[in-house]
């Protein structure tokens, strides 16, 4: 029985991963204390409830990418970050406001690939004292430029309101509403655009 269902469970796995899109829910920030991971966490709870995609989280600062021209003695990290990014259908950003704009190391992460972004489909989650508002407007003007089709609904954290001292992630419940609402124009879109990369 134990054998049956482990079979059946990894042919159901297998099924899964070849049918549904792959959804990167990618880590904007990188600095030592930031607080993306718990707002990565969150979304990632959400989405794999929905069942409709395979979520993962890609951390920008697992790839230590240099500044994009900088001399390298180890491309490793590039090449993985190219890697990872082309095996994704779509993705969910979670930007963080700096100094009205996206944060240096996401804009970077950004900049060191083209055609893995090309045709694909992404929303934004973001966050701010006035919930990062002006950096998803940045990276909206970003997007385009590399292809990718982004959706309107944007969920959008304060940090007084969604977090707890500022770096406490206790978002308020109408938030997961909005994160729903954003997959749900994700999701159709990516569906639409693989066929265009086919
Ligand atoms: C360099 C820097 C600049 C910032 N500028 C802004 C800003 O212009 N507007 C804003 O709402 N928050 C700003 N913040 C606050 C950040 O949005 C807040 O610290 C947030 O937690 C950063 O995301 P992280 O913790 O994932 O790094 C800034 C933070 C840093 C570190």
């Amino acid at each position: 029985m134990g054998f049956f269902n482990k079979l059946f469970g990894t042919k159901l796995e297998e099924e899964n991963r070849m049918t549904k899109s792959n959804i990167g829910i990618i880590l904007g920030s990188t600095r030592e204390g930031r607080v993306s991971p718990q707002v990565g966490a969150w979304v990632k709870e959400l989405a794999d409830k929905r069942g409709d995609a395979n979520y993962t989280i890609i951390d920008i600062a697992d790839y230590k990418l240099t500044l994009l021209g900088e001399a390298d003695g180890d491309a490793s990290g590039a090449a993985a970050w190219s890697e990872i990014i082309a095996k994704q259908d779509g993705f969910v950003f979670i930007v963080q406001e700096y100094n009205h704009s996206i944060s240096a190391s996401l804009k970077n992460a950004l900049d060191y690939l083209r055609e893995e972004w090309n045709n694909k489909a992404a929303g934004i989650v973001s966050y701010g004292s006035v919930g990062g508002a002006r950096a998803a407007e940045h990276l909206r003007g970003i997007l385009s430029e590399l292809l990718i089709a982004h959706v309107r609904v944007h969920p959008a954290l304060s940090l007084f309101t969604d977090f707890e001292n500022g770096s406490d992630f206790k978002p308020a419940t109408v938030q997961a509403d909005s994160v729903n609402q954003m997959l749900d124009q994700v999701i159709p879109w990516t569906t639409a655009l693989n066929t265009v990369r086919k």
